[in-house]
């Protein structure tokens, strides 16, 4: 994991395996089938160092040998958020690592002219005693990751309780979300270096909801 010192609450989860894999994603080449099939791997990947920290509590059980007290999830539960569209893609993987995890959608759009986050879903699970991820593979100009946290805020969930996962960051993003939100955890699998005048993160891998969905 590696860290940038403009960022702290910043987690870079450089794995090799991820780093791969999101090469093969940012290729133009790849089709969408691969596109769809790497997304989902990489957010299990991720997936599995973001929920490194949840609390554990111990059952009594017997295993063919003898009894033991046996780490188990305590009662914090997940709820995975994925900002649509494109987050639908990361939240398939995070499903399939934590299959009973409740799912909340937040709908926005970009809106072309402004670079401003339309809302126009809201649909959340009951916050009570949980950990809120909330995926977009995207961060961009930071203002619908920023968005979605207020609205989880207005939601009842704290920054201390949501987690924001993304694939690819600019750093403008991430400093407009930190400045927003600067206690909230942020994991990306990489941080690129910067926007272009179309908002779009260089060297990044294009518009992720079109090559997720094989739209244009
Ligand atoms: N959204 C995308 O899908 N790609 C970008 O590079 C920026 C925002």
């Amino acid at each position: 994991m590696a860290f940038d010192p403009r960022f702290p609450k910043l987690h870079i989860l450089d794995h090799p395996l991820i780093l791969h894999k999101l090469s093969h994603m940012r290729n133009a080449e790849t089709s969408t089938k691969t596109f769809r099939h790497l997304l989902r791997e990489i957010a299990l990947l991720m997936g599995y160092e973001i929920t490194r920290e949840l609390p554990l509590t111990t059952e009594t059980i017997e295993t063919p040998i003898c009894a033991m007290e046996a780490p188990v999830l305590e009662g914090k539960k997940v709820a995975i958020v994925p900002i649509l569209r494109a987050g639908l893609g990361m939240a398939d993987g995070l499903l399939d690592l934590m299959p009973s995890a409740r799912v909340g959608h937040l709908g926005m759009y970009r809106d072309p002219v402004t670079k401003r986050p339309v809302h126009y879903l809201n649909k959340l699970p009951d916050p009570t005693g949980r950990i809120f991820i909330a995926v977009d593979p995207m961060l961009a100009t930071g203002y619908s990751a920023a968005a979605a946290v207020d609205l989880l805020n207005e939601h009842g969930v704290p920054d201390e309780s949501i987690r924001f996962m993304a694939l690819v960051a600019a750093p403008e993003g991430v400093q407009v979300v930190q400045d927003a939100h600067p206690g909230l955890q942020i994991f990306v699998a990489s941080l690129d270096e910067k926007l272009n005048e179309k908002a779009y993160i260089v060297p990044g891998l294009g518009d992720a909801g079109d090559r997720l969905f094989g739209t244009r």
